[in-house]
């Protein structure tokens, strides 16, 4: 008998080993091992910068979608919201109060509404209009029907935005499956179904997915927060991403939020060496078949059927349930997330788990039971490793960002997988912690769900939607600039021609130079360089043994204020002065060196050395100078001085002067432009548009003085009461206009004026004003400059604004950079416009397809701002697509330009006449017998050319 027993017991004891043989089996694709974890945290790493990369994005996996969401909460975020919260376990809808300052609190109220399948798998209008009947009823169910407010809406699928109130769902994920709205705006589909109720209206300013704002209800408690994790339905990540790694938006300054989409890692097959039998079977029976491969192996709404799959398989191997596979077990969906919680549990006992399963419609034995709660702790452990392996990733992503060695980071968490779940957020953690030692990673739960942070993200983003309708005006479309660019041209016209320039308003002045330099200049000048931010006087020696060199010494000089308002006499006098001081440094009182005066202002010429101050501009406005020959000016004021002698050979403007020494490096250079203190642009034009000046052969320098472009009211359209209140307080009210919209001496002083008005109304510094920001000139183009650049902008805004005495929130240094680019780029769209129109003559003079050609460039502004020269070039090629433009930086300044000029001026007046008669003489000649091509006729009217 005990024999018996014995072998009874063996025969168990056998089964037993067998059916646990076949059980261990069955759930050992589940045990990942740490080397296997790690190779899913590198390949997470690798699809992550897919994802970022334009060239690799459209096919990436990971689609890292830019969420325009700029910044994490800073407690200035006020005001009333309503938030709609779609896509998890729950539909709700929320109002949310927000109050700001030391008493800064968040209020909720909302309700839950159920959503039916047939729903959420109807049509697109069912389900928009659905929602709006839930939101109708919680209206009426509060008493705010009639208020319009701003809401934010939670839509927890992956949407392509294009700014923070647009939202193209790429495809529905986890349960729904509505139709007509996958490529569709879930934005104008809530318009619309609102419209269609035509009960009520609400100002819909933000959609966010609930990443974003599970990360931004945490990041109100802890700034640290700069990830958001959802494990719940669905499974998804997003992180505070740098502008200057994100690609496919522009721009390098700041950060933006990434809602990375994780849950489609994997949908090119680079995970399924770890994906089981079972998984390929819960993909086929889900709604998206082979998509979001790792959001089903880690979230609620599959690990039940993950464990639905392998409980079937055990049972058809006899290992469970007796080996019946009841109607219940074929349902789809029994194990829902909370089922799985319970079962997991530790302090229940298997009594309660078979309870459980009976509730399930499972009967099962004790043993069974043991089985059941063994692979559901396979399956969600598995899930909880795989979501630390990627989270690792991302972690990791952000130390690299930071460039520590060792990282603080807080991550915001939601869903029930994670909140429920008895081991699943221990393991997740543990999993982090080993893959990525060197982050001190905290996790943070969010205790008010995404709505909190959704209605954050509104207050914001309405604030800076107020900024953007402000200053809606200083966007300008391409249509507007090619438009411009028309009008530009036109004026360019007028100018040029006999009958319209006395009236024309962009004056065309003829310069006298004819063209660049040729490298056969030689000498050694004095260069006068006035009317930029510097008074320069150089000496420049040009030499010509085997190479031309130049060699340049330099001096700055002071011009106070007074000198600048005073008399014209005082002016020249301190010109004078201050030449005589170089020329005693330089110890060359006693020669009469040749001098080239870049004079920044628009002058009359009949000849080189001659120059009829038209008016002054930018900083200047000495007495008496107006109307008279500068030429004259310093000549008398150096007489009068008796100590030392010059020879004034030429005055040019900056712009020519920045051409020609563009034109010693670069013999296409055809354009001299300048963006500084002042804005200007010179460039060739044919002598046979020239009705001003004798002659139809070759070309001549044209200073267009494109400052004054606008004075006759043409540009009304586009100015802003800023250009206006700029102009009033202006040295010359009324006049160089578009000058004002553009260059450094106003820019400073535009974006000052703006902050002004904004603080006024409350939209900035919580409308504190201080006597400082109310000063003129205290906001400095520099400034401008400073706070536009990419890495330290946001910093520089703060101890800017500080010294204003403002005490500027996140928000605000946001807000105020914000400004700063909408008035720096229009700026460059301008130039770019009226550069455009210039180019177009330039090709169209040429008769070519594609105008081939250099830009010589100058100026504080387009040196000194970190993105304006780019931002320039890029619109000039976008309005002129046929032309290949070169920006040459003028390293030198226009001193060395103007010496060039001063050069040829000085060799033509030393050569004898006789010589000059027959160079005349030969040139006509040549025109008569068309025998000369144009380079022979300009070296012989320059008399290069001597017989
Ligand atoms: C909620 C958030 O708390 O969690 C939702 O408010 C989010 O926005 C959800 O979608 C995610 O969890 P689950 O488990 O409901 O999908
Ligand atoms: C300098 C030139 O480099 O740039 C000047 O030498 C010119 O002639 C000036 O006027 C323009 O820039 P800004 O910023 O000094 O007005
Ligand atoms: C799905 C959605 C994603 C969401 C996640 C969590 O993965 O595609 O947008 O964040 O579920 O709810
Ligand atoms: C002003 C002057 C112009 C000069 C420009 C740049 O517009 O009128 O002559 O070229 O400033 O300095």
């Amino acid at each position: 008998q005990v024999s018996a027993q014995i072998l009874a017991f063996f025969t168990v004891a056998r089964r037993l080993a067998a059916q646990r043989k076949e059980i261990d089996a069955v759930l050992e694709p589940f045990l990942l091992s740490p080397e296997t974890l790690r190779e899913v945290k590198n390949k997470m790493r690798t699809e992550l910068e897919y994802g970022l990369k334009r060239e690799t994005q459209g096919s990436a996996t990971v689609k890292m979608l830019p969420t325009y969401v700029c910044g994490t909460p800073d407690g200035t975020e006020k005001g009333k919201f309503l938030a709609l919260d779609l896509g998890g376990t729950n539909f709700r809808v929320l109002l949310v109060k927000i109050r700001s300052g030391r008493r800064k609190s968040v209020r909720m109220y909302n309700k839950i509404f159920a959503i039916p399948l047939e729903i959420m798998q109807g049509t697109g209008e069912e389900l928009f209009d659905h929602i709006v009947h839930c939101i109708a009823d919680f209206l009426e169910y509060m008493g705010i029907k009639g208020a319009r407010l701003p809401l934010g809406f939670t839509f927890s699928f992956p949407c392509k935005q294009a700014s923070i109130d647009k939202g193209t769902l790429v495809g529905w994920t986890k349960g729904f499956k509505a139709t007509d709205c996958e490529g569709e705006d879930v934005v104008d589909m809530l318009r619309e179904a609102i419209k269609r109720r035509n009960e009520f209206d609400l100002d819909i300013v933000a959609v966010v997915n609930d990443t974003v704002g599970t990360m931004m209800t945490c990041g109100y408690e802890d700034p640290n927060c700069e990830i958001g994790l959802i494990a719940g339905t669905g499974s998804n990540v997003c992180y505070m991403e740098d502008m200057k790694n994100i690609e496919i938006v522009e721009g390098n300054e700041g950060k933006m939020c990434i809602n990375t989409e994780w849950g489609g890692f994997g949908d090119n097959g680079c995970i399924d060496n770890i994906r089981t039998e079972y998984d390929k079977e819960v993909d086929e029976g889900s709604l998206n078949p082979g998509k979001q491969r790792y959001e089903k192996m880690t979230s609620g709404m599959y690990l039940g059927e993950i464990v639905r799959q392998i409980l079937i398989d055990l049972t058809k191997r006899g290992l469970l349930f007796r080996g019946q596979i009841s109607e219940s077990l074929r349902k789809r969906g029994i194990f829902e997330t909370k089922f799985l919680s319970q079962i997991e549990s530790d302090r229940l006992a298997l009594l309660q788990v078979r309870q459980i399963l009976q509730q399930l419609g499972l009967d099962s034995t004790c043993e069974d039971s043991i089985i059941v709660k063994e692979v559901c702790g396979a399956v969600s452990r598995r899930a909880a490793q795989l979501c630390g392996a990627g989270l690792a990733a991302i972690v990791e992503k952000k130390r690299e960002n930071r460039g520590v060695e060792h990282l603080q980071i807080t991550v915001g968490v939601d869903g029930t997988l994670y909140k429920l779940h008895p081991h699943f957020s221990r393991v997740l953690q543990e999993t982090v912690k080993e893959l990525a030692p060197w982050c001190d990673v905290t996790f943070m739960l969010s205790e008010d769900g995404s709505g909190k942070g959704a209605a954050l993200i509104t207050a914001v983003a309405k604030r800076l939607r107020n900024i953007d309708k402000y200053l809606y005006a200083m966007r300008l479309s391409d249509e507007t600039l090619i438009d411009i660019m028309a009008r530009f041209r036109r004026e360019m016209k007028n100018g040029l021609s006999r009958d319209f320039n006395p009236t024309a308003t962009v004056k065309m002045l003829p310069t006298f130079v004819r063209s660049i330099p040729d490298g056969s200049e030689k000498g050694d000048f004095i260069a006068l360089d006035l009317g930029g931010s510097y008074f320069r006087i150089l000496r420049v020696k040009v030499s010509h043994e085997k190479k031309q060199t130049v060699q340049m010494e330099s001096e700055i000089y002071n011009t106070p204020e007074d000198i600048m308002h005073g008399s014209g006499t005082r002016l020249f006098d301190h010109v004078a002065e201050c030449l005589g001081d170089f020329m005693e440094k330089q110890q060359i009182k006693d020669k009469k060196l040749p001098v080239g005066f870049t004079f920044s202002f628009p002058c009359r010429q009949s000849k080189l050395d001659e120059g009829v101050l038209i008016t002054w501009t930018k900083r200047f406005k000495a007495s008496g100078v107006e109307g008279a020959d500068v030429v004259k000016l310093l000549n008398r004021a150096i007489k009068k001085r008796g100590d030392y002698d010059a020879d004034i050979m030429a005055v040019v403007n900056d712009t020519v002067g920045t051409m020609m020494t563009c034109g010693f490096d670069d013999q296409r250079c055809e354009v001299g432009l300048i963006i500084g203190t002042g804005t200007n642009a010179c460039y060739m034009e044919e002598m046979r548009h020239i009705d001003l000046v004798e002659g139809d052969e070759g070309r001549m320098c044209i200073n267009t003085e494109w400052g004054a472009f606008g004075d006759d009211g043409s540009l009304e359209d586009i100015r802003t009461e800023f250009d206006r209140e700029i102009d009033r307080g202006s040295l010359n009210p009324g006049k160089q206009l578009f000058e004002k919209m553009v260059s450094g001496l106003y820019m400073g002083e535009l974006v000052r004026l703006i902050l002004v008005k904004m603080a006024k109304e409350g939209l900035l510094f919580e409308g504190r004003i201080t006597p400082e920001l109310l000063t003129k000139g205290k906001f400095e183009t520099k400034h401008v400059s400073a706070i536009e650049k990419s890495k330290e902008g946001l910093s520089k805004a703060k101890d800017i604004l500080t010294r204003l005495g403002v005490e500027p929130s996140h928000e605000d240094c946001v807000a105020v950079q914000h400004v700063c680019t909408i008035v720096s780029f229009r700026s460059a769209n301008l130039v770019a416009a009226t550069l455009g129109a210039i180019l177009c003559q330039l090709r169209d003079n040429k008769g070519v397809g594609r105008l081939r050609t250099t830009v010589g460039v100058d100026g504080s502004l387009y040196k000194m701002h970190p993105q304006y020269a780019r931002r320039l070039h890029k619109t000039t090629r976008r309005l002129v697509p046929d032309s290949d433009v070169r920006f040459l930086l003028s390293e030198s300044g226009s001193g060395k330009g103007a010496a060039m000029v001063t050069a040829v001026a000085y060799r033509l007046m030393s050569s004898s006449q006789t010589q000059l008669c027959t160079c005349v003489a030969i040139n006509t000649l040549g025109h008569l017998l068309g025998i000369m091509g144009p380079e022979l006729q300009h070296a012989a009217a320059l008399g290069h050319l001597t017989v």
